[in-house]
């Protein structure tokens, strides 16, 4: 991360979801993967959290590192809670449900933030829903259809970003 966002031109993205450890990092992974395509790492700041502690300092979930890495991802972040400075350092807090955004709302409320706080999906052009479904208690092929929600939003994600 950029320590003084002030003197940057740089956008930072957070993603959150609730254990930081399965929806969160492969959106993370896969963010990073298109901005890294398109040569716009040094235009980046991206990082991801999740609103609940059980996980901190997990690697992600075996599922999430599978699927990335079947579409030639690697996911290496380690899960950490959001933290309020999250909410001065970032630009854009991102949510995958309902409830991390709700969470994240009433955070912005208590403290005070100019981060954009808002759904993924609402970037996924044709989308057949607002959330990215947590997949924790499902088999295999429930991550494979987050990694494609995920793919498709980040995708319209960083369009819209790179217009900005
Ligand atoms: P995530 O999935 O929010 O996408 O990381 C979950 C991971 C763990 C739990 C729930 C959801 N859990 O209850 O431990």
């Amino acid at each position: 991360m950029d320590e003084n966002p002030a003197s940057s031109s740089r956008t930072s993205v957070l993603f959150v979801c609730l254990g930081n450890i399965c929806r969160s990092p492969l959106a993370e992974g896969v963010f990073r993967h298109l901005v890294e395509q398109e040569g716009l790492a040094d235009r980046f700041d991206i990082d991801s959290a999740g609103t609940g502690a059980w996980h901190v300092g997990e690697r992600s979930d075996a599922r999430s590192t599978l699927v990335a890495e079947q579409h030639g991802i690697e996911l290496d972040s380690r899960a950490r809670q959001v933290v309020l400075e999250d909410f001065e350092r970032f630009d854009y807090i991102i949510a995958m449900d309902h409830d991390n955004l709700r969470t994240l709302q009433r955070m912005s409320e208590a403290n005070g933030s100019g981060a954009h706080i808002e759904l993924l999906r609402m970037y996924e052009p044709e989308r057949d829903g607002d959330e990215v479904p947590d997949p924790y208690y499902g088999g295999a092929s429930g991550f494979e259809n987050v990694y494609k929600m995920v793919k498709r939003s980040c995708r319209g994600l960083l369009k819209q970003l790179r217009a900005a």
